[in-house]
Order: C-alpha cells, then structure tokens, then sequence
C-alpha cells in the first residue's frame, strides 16, 4: 500500500486520542514513558459511552479480604455496577467482569453484550476486580499485601456477589451469564471452569490462556498488523528506523541516539537495561495502537500516514511519533531504575500504575512482550528479562527467574493452558490481535480484527466475518438461556 498524504484534519482527529493517559494526580512523581506506554496495552474495553440515558447504580459489595482463609476476618468493599434499565424480574443476570483497570458504565450501557442482555430482559452487572479502580481490599500494595491479589480471589469475589443477589427475591429465579475482553475474559473462561454450576454459560472476548514468561509471538503479530493494513512502506520504516538506533548503541553512539530520541538526561546510554526500556517502549506504543485498531476505519493506514508525515528521515519521523504519541513531553522518560522507583512509589501512593496487575504478571501469568522472536520491525533490545528483574527489583529478591517460571507453569497447570476443559464457554480472538498467540486454539478468529473487536453492536461496517461471529453469540445465549 502506497502511503497518502496527510490532510491536516486527520491529524487533529487523532491528536485528540493520542496523548497516554499520564497518571491522575500524580503530582509528586511523574509516570515514566515505559509505563504510560504498557499501561495502554491493559486498558478497559474500548467502547463508546451510551448514547442513551442510563440509570447505572453504584453498589458496595461486602468481600473477604481472603476469600479461601475462614479464620482471617478482614472486609472491604467491591465496587459493583448494574444497569437495570431492562431487567424484569426472574430475568437473567448479565455479569460483565472487570479486569487490570478501573470500571466505568460503558460496558454495561452499549455494545454487543447489552443488546443481548435487553433481548432477555436481563439485568446488567459490572464487577471491579480487587485492587484496580476503588476496589482496593488492602494497603499499602507491599508484597505481603499483594498476596491477596490472585486471579482465584477475584472469581471467588464474583461467586460472592452472584450469591448476594440471588438473595434477592428478583434475582432468585434469575440464571447467570458471564462475559469478559483480553484478562477478564481468560476470567471468563477459568470461572466456568472453577465453578460450572454458578453460570449458564459465559462469552470469552480475546482470553490470554496459556500462561508463559517470553511472550514472544506478541510483537510479530503487531508487527504482521502494521505490515498488513498500515503498508510494507510503513512496516520497513519502522524496522529501519529501528535498526538505526539499535547499531547507534552498538556502536558507541549511544549519546547520539540518546539526543535524536529525546531521552532525559538521566537516561544511561552504557546501561543495558536503559536501552531496552526505550525499545520496549517504541514496540509497546505500536502495539497499543494496534491492539485496538479497526480495519474498517483504517486505523493503522492513518496512523502510519501520521508516522511518515513528521519527516522524510525514518529515525527522525519514528521519534517524533513517539515523542507525539507520548504527549509531547519535556523530555522521553525511559531509565530503567525510574520504573523500579515508580513502582516502589505507587505501593504507597496508590494511582492507577498498574502495579496490582504487574504485580500478577510476576506472579502468575508472565505474558512479557518479548523482542525475542525476530519477524517484527522492533528490534532485538528487549528481552522478556526487562521484566522478569523488574519484578525481582520491585517485589523482593524472591522473585527470581526459576521461581517466576514455576509460578506460571503452577497456572498452565490450574487451568489448562490453552486447552481449558470447559463446556458452553464461546472464545473469540482477532486474526491481528498478538494475544490470540495465548488463546485456544478451538476459539473462533475473526480475520483481521484486533483485541476484544466483537464487543461493540451489530454494525453494518463489520465485516461478514465478526458480523457472523456476534449472531453466534446471539444464538448461543438463547440456548444457555433456554
Ligand atoms: C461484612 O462482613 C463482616 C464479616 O463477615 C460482617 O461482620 C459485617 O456485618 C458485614 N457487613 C455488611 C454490611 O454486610
Ligand atoms: C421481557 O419483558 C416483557 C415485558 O414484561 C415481556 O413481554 C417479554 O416477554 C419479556 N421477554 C423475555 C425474553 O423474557
Ligand atoms: C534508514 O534510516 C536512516 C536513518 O533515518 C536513513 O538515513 C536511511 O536512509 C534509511 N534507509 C532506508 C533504506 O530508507
């Protein structure tokens, strides 16, 4: 594909989405540029807000701090969505499970799962997981407390809150049906699992399954992505411009890049681990873009336009578009001790940083976006070790590799990786979405969509394809329901 030029609207349009979301009042201590950019991979569900008036009540569910230690006393409150705009009593219950953010009523007041939930009457439930949002069970967020932070005790959280309103005279008849984008789908999947007489049946958007440290495969399908619907042009930019970088480190110019860049000046253009921090991070803000592209709008078209249009020179055109995508800012923040501290910080001045979720990656999952497999146009500077150590630097000296590795092989184990054995459980992934690498192999791909690209209503822009996906859904709810 031929790039196009650039029409000054276009870049206003998306000028407006571009700025990283930077940490609210975090005045003390500014977000770093690596972490703006992995926090954007582990945002909400992209959905539109409701067009339509909505009541969305706000409840307070009363939780055990360890729902699995009868003799540990301690309480705190879940924060609890539910839109019942719809409901008639007896209806079903349409929970939608929060994942690694903070919950708004988006996902309960449009989209696919709403539509569905008013064909049946149903009542609309939104559960924040335990320690994203204002459902924080304990501080400060040290590694003692974080213990309590486990994908088990957050489906035990939503067992609970499915019991308490069961006790509800409107909700005793009521069936459960559960569904879930990228984390609180593989949630999706495992609560089936764990609990198979709870819910009727539950819908996966874009599940993760397979749990495993060197996530490698992520980066080439972000890579096949950009080569695919952004242009061979755009995809041999990025890889060249690279390229550049990475030989200038090599090659003893490590300041050069360090000035060409816009690097702050606490950045260690001899330390390793600096440098892969930058690479991470350029990856990481393709890859956000991309994780939520539509093809039908030509995301990845327009933002490679943008990409080319800053300058001729590709190493000059890639740092500014990083530089633009990161709003602008004074200098790029990426040394790695500054994540290690930020993350320290947080534990006590909790913000949004992401840590309960970096927290589980360590501890769980892995899913390190690797540059280790080489068919990508990112480089080979970051590998999944920037990770691994900082999980050893920020949560104690336990956290070795071994060990992480044993955590997460304890999760494959658990769940099954990809092969989850669950019954009327429905899996969707996107054909260009990196984290369907991590999904089971029997889930339905729907060419050449990105993360959770199901979510939204039936549109005459969809494809046949996600068109054909979502009346499936359709269809396999009536029978849960029936
Ligand atoms: C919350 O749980 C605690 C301990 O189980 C109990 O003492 C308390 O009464 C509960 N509060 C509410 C509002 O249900
Ligand atoms: C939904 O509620 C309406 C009004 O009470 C009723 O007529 C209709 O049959 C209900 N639909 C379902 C699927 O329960
Ligand atoms: C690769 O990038 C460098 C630095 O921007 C530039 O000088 C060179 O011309 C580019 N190579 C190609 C083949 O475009």
């Amino acid at each position: 594909m031929k790039y196009f030029p650039v029409v000054l609207a276009l870049l206003v349009s998306l000028v407006s989405a571009a700025t990283l979301k930077n940490s609210p009042g975090s005045n003390q201590i500014s977000i770093p540029a690596f972490l703006q950019t992995l926090n954007q991979l582990h945002r909400g569900p992209p959905l539109p807000p409701s067009t339509k008036r909505a009541n969305v009540e706000t409840r307070w569910f009363n939780q055990s701090l360890d729902n699995f230690d009868d003799t540990n006393k301690n309480v705190w409150d879940q924060r609890v969505l539910i839109n019942e705009d719809n409901f008639v009593d007896g209806s079903p219950i349409f929970i939608y499970l929060g994942g690694e953010w903070a919950i708004d009523p988006s996902a309960i007041t449009s989209g696919l799962w709403v539509d569905i939930a008013k064909e049946h009457n149903g009542s609309l439930v939104y559960t924040e997981h335990r320690f994203f949002g204002e459902s924080i069970p304990i501080t400060p967020l040290s590694t003692k407390n974080l213990k309590y932070q486990s994908v088990e005790q957050a489906l035990a959280d939503v067992v609970n809150v499915i019991k308490v309103l069961k006790e509800e005279d409107k909700y005793k008849e009521s069936k459960v049906v559960i569904s879930g984008c990228s984390y609180s789908a593989s949630m999706a999947v495992w609560f089936k699992l764990l609990y198979p007489d709870v819910i009727v049946g539950s819908w996966a958007s874009s599940a993760p399954l397979d749990a495993i440290v060197d996530f490698s495969d992520f980066m080439e399908i972000v890579g096949r992505a950009y080569r695919q619907l952004g242009g061979d042009y755009c995809y041999d930019l990025i890889d060249n411009a690279t390229s550049y970088y990475e030989d200038l480190f090599q090659t003893g110019q490590g300041a050069r890049a360090k000035e060409l860049l816009n690097l702050c000046d606490s950045f260690d253009e001899n330390n390793e681990r600096d440098q892969w921090q930058i690479f991470s991070s350029i990856a990481n803000i393709f890859a956000g873009i991309a994780q939520y592209q539509k093809p039908e709008n030509y995301d990845l078209a327009q933002y490679c336009s943008v990409l080319r249009s800053f300058d001729d020179d590709d190493a000059s055109a890639l740092s500014q578009f990083v530089q633009w995508r990161l709003g602008k800012p004074e200098c790029v923040n990426t040394r790695y001790q500054g994540t290690v501290d930020y993350y320290k910080w947080s534990k006590n001045n909790y913000d949004g940083s992401g840590l309960g979720w970096f927290y589980q990656t360590c501890r769980q999952f892995g899913w390190f976006q690797s540059s280790a497999n080489k068919n990508h146009p990112f480089g080979s500077t970051f590998p999944a070790t920037l990770y691994t150590d900082t999980c050893h630097d920020v949560f104690g000296s336990q956290y070795t590799s071994a060990k992480i590795e044993e955590y997460i092989q304890a999760t494959n184990k658990k769940y099954g990786g990809k092969h989850p054995a669950v019954e009327n459980v429905y899996m969707t992934h996107g054909g260009l979405d990196g984290w369907s690498r991590v999904g089971s192999d029997s889930a339905i791909i729907i060419p050449q969509a990105s993360h959770c690209s199901d979510s939204g209503s039936i549109n005459p822009t969809d494809s046949a394809a996600l068109r054909a996906t979502k009346e499936r859904l359709i269809e396999l709810v009536r029978e849960w329901l029936a």
